[in-house]
């Protein structure tokens, strides 16, 4: 049997924490996160290394999605574990050379941190050693408004992101947040919404008793309701995005 990696416990912010504050040097300036994102949801999410071919079919998907993420009030952040010269090189060539489905000339607009001390990414827990002792696990943290932690996907580094899960995530907590509800497996906008647990007796007698026709219960405790995916677009999207 394979010899177990001794592993040293790095700090691993959890869903529910204040996103951990740092200062960095960007592809787009200096950034102090998450205080300069108050107000808006923001997506910070990790690379093992510049110049690697998973990476460079991520990174210009993201950036082909940015308008979309900012029509929901999200920013996003990258990190790669490289320097900023490197990173100006990397998002240049993907630019001017890189043509991947469709994708052409694609112009990374959004930040991407100099890391080549590892300083955020351990501050982060994106340092995995089982994985690698230098490189980045692809994480992805969704932090919300009041720069709160609210999602943590963690892929290793073999496998590129699922860009709709990512961006069904952002949608999916916005819903939560706005209509105080939850959101069953595979939910998509449209789709029946969880309301929030019977919490008396009365309550759970009249769900099943179906007082409220809007709500529909499969079990006193597992209730759901409908709403439309236009309520939930218009909820959530920037109202100027949704005119065009
Ligand atoms: C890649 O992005 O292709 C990659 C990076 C590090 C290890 C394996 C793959």
């Amino acid at each position: 049997m394979e010899e177990l990696k001794e592993i040293t416990l790095a700090s691993m912010p959890r869903i529910g924490d204040k996103a951990p504050e740092f200062r960095a040097v960007t592809t787009q300036g200096n950034i102090h996160f998450p205080n300069d994102y108050q107000g808006s949801w923001v997506i910070l999410f990790s690379h093992p290394a510049d110049f690697t071919p998973v990476c460079t079919s991520e990174f210009m998907t993201f950036a082909s999605l940015e308008s979309k993420f900012n029509e929901a009030n999200c920013e996003l952040v990258g990190l790669s574990i490289d320097g900023l010269y490197s990173h100006i090189a990397w998002l240049r060539t993907i630019k001017e050379k890189i043509e991947y489905k469709g994708m052409k000339n694609v112009e990374v607009k959004f930040p991407l941190i100099e890391d080549i001390t590892m300083e955020v990414a351990n501050k982060y827990g994106m340092i995995q050693p089982g994985e690698d002792n230098t490189k980045a696990v692809r994480a992805v943290f969704f932090i919300d408004p009041h720069g709160i932690i609210r999602t943590i996907i963690y892929y290793p580094l073999s496998l590129g992101r699922n860009f709709d899960e990512i961006y069904r995530v952002v949608i999916a907590l916005q819903t939560a947040d706005k209509f105080s509800v939850a959101t069953p497996a595979d939910w998509q906008p449209g789709d029946e919404v969880i309301v929030p647990p019977a919490g008396s007796c009365g309550v759970a007698k009249d769900r099943m008793e179906n007082t409220d026709e809007d709500v529909h219960c499969y079990d006193w405790f597992f209730c759901t309701k409908k709403i439309e995916k236009e309520e939930i677009l218009n909820a959530i999207l920037k109202k100027e995005e949704l005119s065009h």
